[in-house]
């Protein structure tokens, strides 16, 4: 059954999302400007960026505006955190959506910060850009627009449901597991991430919360620079076409958390087709678990030259 959100009136707030140059993002970004919300949009790519925002103007009369960012980057993360700060006052809606899902090999897999590139873009650079912008998302919850709760909203994945915490490979590229491994895991901090954001922002009025999009017919399977062997393209673009949702309705859920009272009266839940359900991984309830992700995050944060105290 095909999925809907209710519309609402976003006038005055504020959204930044990254990746939204395409696929999930891109319809995320397009339905909130239709609501009239003031979108940023994260880009890495400025041309893929402005045909983006020139689609949305024109099927919204809405922009939104572009900021530059390549999350295999810390500096970068570090810097879109610092110039959303010196242009916005607040932030009502941060949703982490970019993402990737790599297959290199060898020393290829690793990010010029030297961790394994899911990692890094999945999680870590987004962790250290949601905590830059916390400031800002507390002032929202300090200065709400018609009641409206701030919220933090991680695009994970029903992936996680097979991953696992390996430290080991992180930063050595000679241990790389196999390449959906790599992403699963990225993927389950991602939810973990969520769920200790949840705890820590519960009393400055912020919610924190994780969705799975769905199986969604992106291009997120099958990037060339990202070298997914030709028989494994041929069978996801088999299974995609028999079986996937479309862009819009990949972003359904996330639109749904972003702006639903329902998500604002609870937090630190997992969301897949617009309801909340069990976490896929039982390590999410293991708090010693979460906890280590937490500190290893900010202590490979450190060690890179950036404070993250929040
Ligand atoms: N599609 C699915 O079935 C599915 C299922 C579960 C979860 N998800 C999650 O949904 C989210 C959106 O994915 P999608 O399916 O819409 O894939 P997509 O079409 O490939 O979009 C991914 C977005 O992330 C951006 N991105 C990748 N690396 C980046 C970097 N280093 N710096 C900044 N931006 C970067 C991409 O930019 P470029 O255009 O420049 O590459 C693109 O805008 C991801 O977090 C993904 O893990 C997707």
């Amino acid at each position: 059954m095909p999925l809907s959100v209710e519309k609402k009136d976003l006038s005055g707030l504020t959204v930044l999302i990254t990746g939204a140059n395409v696929g999930i993002g891109l319809e995320t970004a397009r339905m909130l400007c239709e609501m009239g919300a003031q979108v940023t949009i994260a880009c890495r790519n400025a041309q893929k960026a402005q045909a983006a925002a020139d689609d949305i103007e024109k099927t919204t009369g809405n922009r939104p505006e572009i900021v530059s960012v390549d999350l295999s980057k810390l500096e970068s993360a570090a810097a879109l955190a610092n110039e959303y700060t010196a242009k916005h006052q607040r932030l009502d809606i941060l949703i982490n959506n970019a993402g990737v899902a790599t297959t290199e090999k060898g020393q290829d897999g690793l990010t010029q910060d030297g961790f394994e590139i899911d990692f890094q873009v999945n999680h870590l650079a987004h962790f250290l850009l949601t905590i830059r912008l916390l400031p800002l998302i507390k002032h929202a919850a300090q200065n709400k627009i018609n009641g409206f709760t701030p919220r933090v909203v991680v695009i994970g994945s029903e992936g996680a449901r097979v991953g696992k915490v390996d430290y080991a490979y992180l930063q050595d590229s000679d241990k790389l597991p196999f390449f959906f491994n790599r992403y699963a895991n990225s993927k389950l901090m991602n939810a973990m991430f969520a769920k200790k954001l949840a705890e820590k922002v519960k009393e400055d009025g912020i919610v924190a919360h994780v969705l799975h999009p769905g199986f969604v017919a992106s291009d997120i399977y099958s990037k060339p620079e990202y070298k997914t062997p030709k028989f494994l393209q041929a069978i996801i673009g088999f299974v995609i076409k028999a079986t996937a949702r479309n862009n819009v309705q990949g972003a359904m859920t996330s639109v749904h958390v972003a702006i639903s009272d329902e998500a604002a009266n609870t937090t630190g839940k997992y969301w897949d087709s617009c309801k909340i359900t069990q976490f896929p991984n039982k390590l999410v309830a293991d708090d010693d678990c979460v906890n280590e992700l937490w500190s290893k995050s900010e202590q490979y944060l450190k060690e890179k030259g950036f404070d993250v105290t929040e």
